[in-house]
Order: C-alpha cells, then structure tokens, then sequence
C-alpha cells in the first residue's frame, strides 16, 4: 500500500472548479476519420482498417469462430488466404466491392463514407501493417487504439502556453479554444461567481452569509478562499459523494413491490460522504472499496 500518492477528492475537485474550464469529459473511442487526420503518415491495417473491420465485420468473419462464406477478416494474410483481398489487384478486392456496393455489413447499417474511403485507400496504398502479423490470432488482443487511450497513458507535464491566464489549466484551455475560434465567456461578478461554485460543490445556493463574506473579502485570494470553505463544508462530500453513490447504485432500500429497507445501507453511505469530506485519497478509497474486507485486516 502506497502512501506516496496522496492525490485526494477534493484535490481534484478543486482544481476543476477553480479553472474556468468547461467539463469535457474525453471519449474512449476514435473515429477512424479523427485516426486518419491525425496520421499524416501512411494508412495502417491496426490504426485505421482494422478498428472498423472489428467493429462491424469480425463477430461474423472471424471472431468466435464465426466464418461466413468462409470469409476471415482478423489478419491481412487471412483476408488473402479467403479471398476477401485480392494480393494482385487490391483495389479490386471483394472487400471493397462489399462495402461500396453497400451489401457488407449486412443488415441495415452501413458503413460511413469516410471509412470505405479509408479501406480504399488502404487497399491501394499497398496492404501496409505496422507489424509483422502473428503465426496464430490471439484470442483477445489490447490493440493499438485502446492501448493510445489518453488514460493509459504516462503522466507528463505539458508545456504551458504563455497566453495571459493566471491559471495554467484556463492557458491550456485558452490555447485550444484559440485555435477553434472561440473565446471565453465575459468573466462573471462575484455574486453570479460564488452561486456557480456553489451549485457545483454543494448542489445547492450560497447563504446570504457566504455572499457577504466573498463580496466583502477583496484581498488577493478571496475566490481561494470562498473554495476552500466551499470545500470544508459537510454539504460538499453530500454533493460529490452521490456521484459515487449512483455509480454504485446505492439505495436505502430494496425497491419493486416489495421495497424492503436496507436497515445498514447508511453506514456506507456516511462512509463515501466523509471520504470526501476528509479528503481521503483516491487509491485509499479504491482499495477500501474493492478488497476492504481483507485490506483491513493485513495492514491493520
Ligand atoms: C451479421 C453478419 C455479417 C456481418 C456483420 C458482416 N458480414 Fe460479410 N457476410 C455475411 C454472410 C452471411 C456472407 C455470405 C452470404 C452473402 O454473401 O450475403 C458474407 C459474405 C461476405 C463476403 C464475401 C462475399 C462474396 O461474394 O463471397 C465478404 C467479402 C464480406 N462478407 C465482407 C464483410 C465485411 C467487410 C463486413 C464488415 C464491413 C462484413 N462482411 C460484415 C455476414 C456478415
């Protein structure tokens, strides 16, 4: 158990709440139009053809030992080797032919435009792989893509761009919104400032008091402050621990007809809120959560 990282809740909540970004949440997945855009260099089996062939060819042309008309999708050599790609005339592979005519995937949706252009251009750019293809096809393969998901990546430090924010995260954000053409929003007054802050970190509005005291504080620091109290209030782990909560699906009782209560549920309740409210670190919390039982009893 590693204590070294102490990277908590409301770390991460605060540092959201106190750039003025919007909550772009990325996306696990890739077009293979965005891949396409995003490689200048050649078009690849594994980067671009292969991610489209498993999402709408390979439950029925190779996978789980689904071959229809005999057809294997899963390897350019299995594709030659049943005939789908033609080695001598590529660009007049019955791979083609089948997703031009509109005829493969069958059923009723078809692929886009844009990636029968990419297995075109694939097939007449000669078959490129990245790599030599595999004696077997392994049974489950982590491929290129899911393996260049942002999340899976190394921590690294981006170089922040000098564009006039105060906040290196609102510099990041600034730079990409450059580059979009937009612009931020007019920067708010510090009653309409404290009521978003408020909605996020606590669900609910600021007291009159809580105003007075962020509209009356004007040394430098006021906004770290009104977080930071935002922050210590028991209202802020009852706000953020239900996200927890839901993805969890926590409920005080049982529900259908018979909606028996779960007469302890509470205490696991009162467990996420506090974590949060104590700021307890992630990896405790995950552990916590997934061995308790018996993470407790080793360390302890
Ligand atoms: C739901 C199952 C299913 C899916 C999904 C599917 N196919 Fe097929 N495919 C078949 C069947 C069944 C046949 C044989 C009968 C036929 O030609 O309609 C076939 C035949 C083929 C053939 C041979 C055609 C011929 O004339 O011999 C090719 C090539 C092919 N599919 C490519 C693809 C490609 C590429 C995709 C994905 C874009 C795909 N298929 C998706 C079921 C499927």
């Amino acid at each position: 158990m590693s204590k070294n990282v102490s990277f908590g809740l409301a770390t991460v909540f605060a540092s959201w709440i106190c750039s003025a970004t919007i909550n772009a949440t990325d996306t696990a997945t890739y077009t293979a139009t965005e891949l396409a855009i995003n490689q200048d260099d050649s078009i690849t089996f594994e980067r671009h053809v292969r991610p489209i062939l498993k999402a709408h060819c390979f439950h029925c042309h190779g996978e789980d030992g689904e071959k229809e008309a005999g057809i294997d999708l899963r390897l350019v050599r299995l594709m030659k080797e049943s005939g789908a790609v033609d080695s001598a005339v590529p660009s007049a592979s019955m791979l083609l032919e089948q997703v031009e005519s509109g005829a493969m995937p069958s059923g009723a949706k078809k692929l886009p435009d844009e990636e029968i252009d990419l297995i075109r251009r694939w097939l007449e750019t000669g078959l490129k792989t990245i790599r030599v293809e595999p004696e077997v096809v392994p049974d489950y393969e982590i491929t290129e893509i899911e393996r260049s998901h942002w999340a899976f990546q190394p921590i690294v430090s981006p170089s922040i761009p000098s564009n006039g924010q105060s906040h290196p995260i609102d510099a990041l954000v600034r730079a990409k919104m450059t580059e979009k053409e937009f612009d931020f929003a007019p920067t708010a007054d510090k009653v309409t400032l404290l009521r978003r802050a408020s909605y996020d970190l606590h669900g609910i509005p600021p007291t009159p008091e809580a105003v007075d005291a962020f509209v009356n504080d004007n040394e430098d620091g006021g906004w770290l402050r009104a977080i930071d109290r935002l922050l210590a209030s028991p209202h802020y782990g009852e706000r953020w621990g239900r996200h927890w909560l839901d993805v969890v699906g926590y409920a005080d009782s049982n529900g259908g007809p018979k909606d028996s209560t779960r007469e302890h549920a509470w205490h696991y309740r009162d467990y996420v809120v506090q974590a949060f409210n104590e700021d307890k670190p992630w990896t405790d919390f995950i552990q916590e959560q997934v061995t308790g039982d018996v993470w407790r009893i080793r360390v302890g």
